[in-house]
Order: structure tokens, then C-alpha cells, then sequence
């Protein structure tokens, strides 16, 4: 028996908003993410707006899709904006040196980037070149895409198509400059940083929020708290000047998983994927410590800009490519993150899947024409209720599974109340094995007059997955009502093994 305590009453006014950027993505020249995923090109037989899939913008259109990253990861830390416009013949070939050494043809550059964003009603999300790239290099293609005045670039931009300005707003300063992106020291980067923001510039009334390279969730706590306590120190002061150069901090942390593929998952795997995902919540708390010395009401956020499960490739693809199945495995990992974000919405401003499609802990897998979703998509579907809610207070009482020397709570979540007094809860129950019972009291809300409606993902083996050949095998379905007993305003219930569901009272 589990037991959960939830209050109406929000926790600290307008600091507990859970964004609904916290339900962004990152989308990479990285395996069959852009070409041959997103885009297919104006000329191809599969339906498409200019080059971009329709299919891929229809689903991630139900998804509410918040913000989409790119051009990377590594590959920004290499990317010359200026390779990617003007006429698609003349654009140079270049080689994508980190992921593979294949051939970039530069066709989805920033013209195509902006259009996937508009057709998606999405708030583009760049990440500026520091480590091979110039401060000149990075102003002037804010002044590309953000400028409406007379100058050249800004007539190069309306000669290549584009009469307005698109007015971006998340801009990185770098991609894992601790690492493909130069190899730099936390003191290096971060004086870096200010160099490059500082050219960053805010172009009539639009701002940018700018977005500082943070630490690697994965290497030892000290690494990462110093990298962070070091940005910090130089560049929280500057958020008392009249521009400030930082507004938000990245972690990049995986679930990493080893060569094994996803698919081939067993108990122990399961359960230590688990406890990685969980992880996380640790970082947070110990990075928050320090933001919140440098900067105490909460200004500068905390950008998850790169999370998921990284499994070995799958059988018979190419291992430079990343494709990865996607299993419910995957689907509760999604869930324990949200729960962990939306939780922490305080200082977590934004946080971005890897990778959208094909790669990774993708939420869409193609295949010529094809395509499916994956039980993860199914996961950012059911939490879209989360999106600019206000966090609710939740204390959860459950007891532990073990597998071998790994014990984890079983029962994990997140509540909030939407702009229309709705109230949702999201729920998983990561026992590989056994049904969990939940009994789920409000302390301030009577729920005689209520209705409640639930709906859940579950499925009976932990490599259970969405094929081409048996696309909806793992979706969600309803919870039939007749599955929970309201008694003295107590709200009792079975959550099946492995299993994530939302409930909404209204
Ligand atoms: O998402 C794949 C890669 O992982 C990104 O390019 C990089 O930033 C990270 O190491």
C-alpha cells in the first residue's frame, strides 16, 4: 500500500509555474535525426512542406511541442551558420567530424530550421558555435535572424527568402565546453562566456535568453558542482546590469545504459536504468544549492537542455547513428524525469529531449514512408496536462522493490492545477513485478461533485515496444472508473507494475 498526500494550495505563488518548455526537444545533424527524419527534401515522394515530413508535424503537433534545440550537441560546437543558406546547390559539403565523418550537405540550414518551428507554432531554441566558431561569427547571426533594419545581413536574409526577422529568443553560449566543444576549464569557459554574450545583443525589443554551457550530469559531483559554482561566481553579478549576459544554466545528463540495446533489457538493466534516471534529482538538488547562493530569487534557470535513455545501437544498424527501439522501459525513465522536473519547476525553466527522431530516446522512428511512435512520445502526450500548471504540494509513502543490490521506491509523481482548476497527477509504478495499491487523499479539496477520468500506458514485458509492423501495441488507454472507490473522501486504486498514469479531477 502507497499512500499519497496532495494539497490545492500552491507552494510559492508564480515560482512554482511548471513551463511548458520543460516538455522541449533537441533535434541534431546527428544519424538519421534531420535527413532521412525531420527532412526529406522539397523533391521527395513522402508528403512534405518544404522538405519538412507532414506526418512528423501532425503528431508532434497533438503534443502541444514547446521549443525544439538545434543544430546540436557536438555538432554546433563545429556548425558555421553560413554554410546552411542561400541557394541549396551552392551550399558547401562539409564532414560532420564528431558523429561518423559522414557528409553534411548543409540543405536543412537556418531557413529550414525556422520553418520546421513555424509549422510546429514552436519557440526555436539555437545553440551558438563557441568552441570552432567566432564572437563575430555568433553576433552576426543573431543580427541574421533577429535584425529588421537596413544592413546586409539583414538584406542577405530577405535575398534568401525571408522578409521579417523571426525574432529568436533561447540562444546557448556553447555546446559541452567541458568537452567536443574545446575541452575548456570551468574559469576559461565561463570568462569565455561573458565575451560571447556580451555580443550576443538584444536586437530592438527583442531579448534573448541566453543560455550558459553547465556541467556533465554523468562525471563526479565535485567536477560538476565546481563547474557550476565557477559560472556562477562570474556571471551571476550580471544579472544586475541593465542587460543581463546569463539567463540560464544547461546540465546535460543520460541515463547511459552501456553497449546493450534497449531491446534487450533485463530485470537488473531495468532496474539500474531506474536508479541512473533518478539520479537526477540528486544533481538538481546540489546544483540548485549553489544557484541559489549566487542568486536568490531564482533568475537564472536551470536549462536540462540534453536527457534520456542512451542504450547500445540496435542490431544491424550502424552504431555511428544512434538509432535506438524504444520501450516502456524507456517510457517510465521519461515519466521519472518529468516527475523530478515539474517537482523542481522553480528553477528549471526549460528541458530538452535527445533527440526528437530516430536518435536516441527518440519519440518518433521512421522507416522509408513509415513512421511510428514510441511508447515515450506516448509519455510527453499524457503529461501536455502539466504544461504552464501551477505545481501542487504531493508527499508520496511507498514502499521499495529491489533487484540485486538496487532498492527504489515504487511509486513516483508529480500534481498541478491547470488555468481552468483542473487538477492532474501523474503517477508511476516502477515495480518490474507487482501491482501497487494507492491510497490518495486531498487535504483541502472535497471531492463529492468531482469527476475523474484516467488514462494509462502500461505493458507486460519491460522490452515491450511500437514496431513498423505492429505500430500501437503500446499506447494509452483508458483507466476504467469503475477501477477507483471513493471512501471518506479517500480516492482508492490499483497502479498495475510498470505502468504510468494521469488522472485528472475536475
Ligand atoms: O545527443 C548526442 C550528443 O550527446 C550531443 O551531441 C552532445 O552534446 C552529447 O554529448
Amino acid at each position: 500500500m502507497s499512500k499519497i498526500i496532495i494539497s490545492t494550495k500552491n507552494l510559492q505563488g508564480n515560482q512554482s509555474q511548471i513551463s511548458k518548455h520543460i516538455y522541449g526537444h533537441f533535434t541534431e545533424h546527428l544519424g538519421r535525426c534531420i535527413y532521412d527524419g525531420i527532412w526529406v527534401g522539397e523533391d521527395s515522394k513522402i508528403p512534405n512542406t518544404k522538405g519538412i515530413r507532414n506526418d512528423i508535424v501532425d503528431v508532434l503537433k497533438k503534443i502541444n511541442i514547446p521549443n525544439i534545440r538545434w543544430p546540436g550537441g557536438c555538432f554546433a560546437d563545429e556548425y558555421h551558420w553560413k554554410d546552411g543558406i542561400g541557394s541549396k546547390n551552392k551550399r558547401p559539403m562539409r564532414i560532420v567530424s564528431n558523429w561518423g565523418g559522414v557528409p553534411e550537405n548543409n540543405h536543412f540550414g537556418t531557413h529550414e530550421f525556422f520553418d520546421l518551428c513555424e509549422l510546429l507554432d514552436c519557440e526555436p531554441y539555437i545553440c551558438g558555435n563557441v568552441g570552432s566558431g567566432t564572437v563575430e561569427e555568433m553576433s552576426q547571426w543573431i543580427e541574421y535572424i533577429n535584425n529588421d533594419s537596413e544592413t546586409t545581413l539583414t538584406n542577405l536574409r530577405k535575398k534568401n527568402g525571408r522578409e521579417k526577422p523571426w525574432k529568436i529568443k533561447y540562444w546557448g553560449v556553447g555546446n559541452e565546453n567541458w568537452g567536443c566543444g574545446g575541452y575548456m576549464t570551468a574559469e576559461y569557459y565561463s570568462d569565455l562566456f561573458l565575451r560571447y554574450s556580451t555580443y550576443c545583443k538584444d536586437i530592438s525589443e527583442n531579448k534573448l535568453y541566453k543560455v550558459a554551457c553547465g556541467p556533465p550530469g554523468e562525471y563526479p559531483i565535485e567536477f560538476v558542482l565546481n563547474w557550476v559554482e565557477t559560472l556562477m561566481k562570474k556571471t551571476a553579478v550580471s544579472t544586475f546590469y541593465h542587460d543581463a549576459l546569463i539567463h540560464g544554466i544547461s546540465l546535460h545528463y543520460y541515463t547511459r545504459m552501456g553497449s546493450m540495446p534497449s531491446v534487450s533489457v533485463n530485470e537488473k538493466k531495468y532496474s539500474l536504468a531506474m536508479k541512473r534516471a533518478l539520479y537526477i534529482e540528486t544533481l538538481i538538488t546540489e546544483i540548485c544549492k549553489i544557484m541559489d547562493k549566487y542568486d536568490r530569487s531564482k533568475s537564472i534557470g536551470l536549462i536540462i537542455d540534453e536527457w534520456g535513455t542512451w542504450w547500445g545501437a540496435e542490431k544491424d544498424t550502424d552504431p555511428n547513428l544512434y538509432f535506438q527501439q524504444n520501450t516502456i522501459t524507456d517510457a517510465l525513465v521519461a515519466s521519472l524525469n518529468f516527475d523530478i522536473f515539474n517537482r523542481h519547476c522553480e528553477r528549471i525553466h526549460m528541458a530538452n529531449i535527445a533527440q526528437l527522431v530516430n536518435v536516441l530516446q527518440s519519440l518518433i522512428l521512421t522507416k522509408g514512408d513509415k513512421m511510428i511512435l514510441t511508447p515515450t512520445y506516448h509519455v510527453f502526450d499524457l503529461y501536455k496536462v502539466h504544461h504552464d500548471s501551477t505545481l501542487l504540494p504531493m508527499e508520496i509513502t511507498t514502499e521499495n522493490f529491489q533487484k540485486g543490490r538496487t532498492i527504489l521506491p515504487k511509486i513516483h509523481g508529480s500534481a498541478s492545477k491547470d488555468i481552468e482548476e483542473k487538477i492532474h497527477i501523474s503517477l508511476s509504478n516502477i515495480d518490474p513485478n507487482s501491482n501497487v495499491n494507492i491510497e490518495l487523499l486531498f487535504t483541502d479539496l472535497n471531492l463529492e461533485m468531482k469527476q475523474l477520468e484516467a488514462a494509462i500506458l502500461r505493458s507486460n514485458k519491460i522490452n515491450d515496444h511500437n514496431t513498423f509492423e505492429n505500430p500501437e501495441y503500446i499506447k494509452p488507454k483508458k483507466y476504467e472508473n469503475s477501477n477507483f472507490k471513493i471512501e471518506n473522501n479517500l480516492i482508492k486504486f490499483e497502479i498495475p507494475s510498470k505502468s504510468i498514469m494521469v488522472i485528472e479531477i475536475k
